[in-house]
């Protein structure tokens, strides 16, 4: 047999033991050799909290010898649905992704699953009925995220006897942050009547679009107290709206938020926040660990909550030197 015709032979038979073994749901044979490929698909890079992600997978997949394959789906669940299939086709060895929105994913996750390829849920949730769709899901609990907010506001106005005007500003609608937030917040401040929020409207988790919605909030209202922030960024435009409005952020509305990346913890030390729940992006390392676990057949736990804190003014003083984003 000559050389060409024996490589071809050879080209072949490598095909044909991935097929059959791929047709069994062996995910880890898709690449037989080299280091392991990750497909990645992030949202988009609307907060500083993204950036921070984004920075985190990356240098983590350096740091653990994973080839990564990034795409940026700038918060369309469409470009993302597409990157996946892309990922399918390349038969990468896992395909992780933080999606867009909560509702629409089984269609592709089903085909994902027939390649037998496993899937990461990272950051953010589906709400798909059918557990068997993903490995693991590793993120946030944003539940308890809005209810740490509540639970700030319940405090600090407990036993007040007048109305609290609050205002919300919401993260990307039917994302699973925002659903949960305003979900946890909700669920804490229906404890006191006088708590009222009113208006809640998108600032799509941006400063442009909080600042430019804040606005519009002070020109609708001519009393707000305070502010509820989905994250720092719609928090951070706030401000600007509100002391462009005239008023003190922090002191004439008080501003309560979620995220804790390094500007919001800038304006919480300086008080023009009030109190910040946590929500960590750094989940690089934890992702690389479950993409070679699974990568190699091995169970992990189906949901792995991230650990998080609080923050008020003081804590974030002494807090921000040492912050990594
Ligand atoms: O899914 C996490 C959220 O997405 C962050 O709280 C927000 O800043 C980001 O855009």
């Amino acid at each position: 047999m000559s050389l060409k015709r024996f490589s071809t032979a050879l080209a072949t038979a490598a095909l044909l033991a991935v097929s059959v073994l791929a047709g069994t749901g062996a995910s880890t044979t898709h690449r037989a050799a080299g280091p392991l490929v990750l497909g990645f698909s992030q949202v988009g890079s609307e907060s500083g909290w993204r950036t921070a992600n984004t920075k985190s997978v990356q240098s983590s997949a350096k740091e653990a010898g994973i080839t990564l394959k990034f795409s940026d789906a700038q918060q369309k669940q469409e470009n993302q649905i597409s990157a996946i299939r892309s990922f399918i086709q390349q038969r990468v060895n896992v395909i992780a992704f933080s999606p867009v929105v909560e509702s629409g994913w089984d269609a592709v996750l089903n085909e994902a699953k027939r390649a037998g390829i496993p899937v990461i849920l990272t950051d953010r949730a589906v709400d798909s009925k059918d557990p068997t769709l993903y490995k693991t899901f590793l993120g946030s609990d944003f539940v308890k995220e809005g209810k740490l907010v509540g639970q700030w506001v319940a405090k600090n106005y407990k036993g007040t006897t007048k109305d609290v005007n609050i205002v919300e500003l919401q993260g990307t609608t039917g994302s699973a942050p925002a659903i949960d937030r305003a979900k946890g917040f909700r669920s804490v401040i229906k404890g006191n009547k006088h708590l009222k929020i009113i208006a809640s409207q998108t600032g799509e988790f941006t400063r442009a679009k909080g600042k430019e919605v804040m606005a519009a909030f002070l020109k609708a209202n001519p009393h707000i107290d305070l502010l509820f922030a989905h994250n720092d960024d719609m928090g951070l435009g706030a401000i600007e709206a509100i002391q462009e409005a005239g008023l003190k952020p922090g002191k004439d509305i008080k501003i309560v938020t979620i995220d804790a990346v390094h500007d919001g913890m800038v304006a919480l030390s300086k008080g023009q926040i009030n109190f910040i729940a946590e929500c960590s992006p750094l989940l690089g390392p934890q992702l690389m660990q479950l993409a070679k676990q699974v990568a190699a057949g091995k169970t992990v736990p189906h949901r792995i909550v991230t650990i998080e804190t609080t923050f008020t003014p003081a804590q974030a003083k002494k807090a921000l030197p040492t912050r990594k984003y």
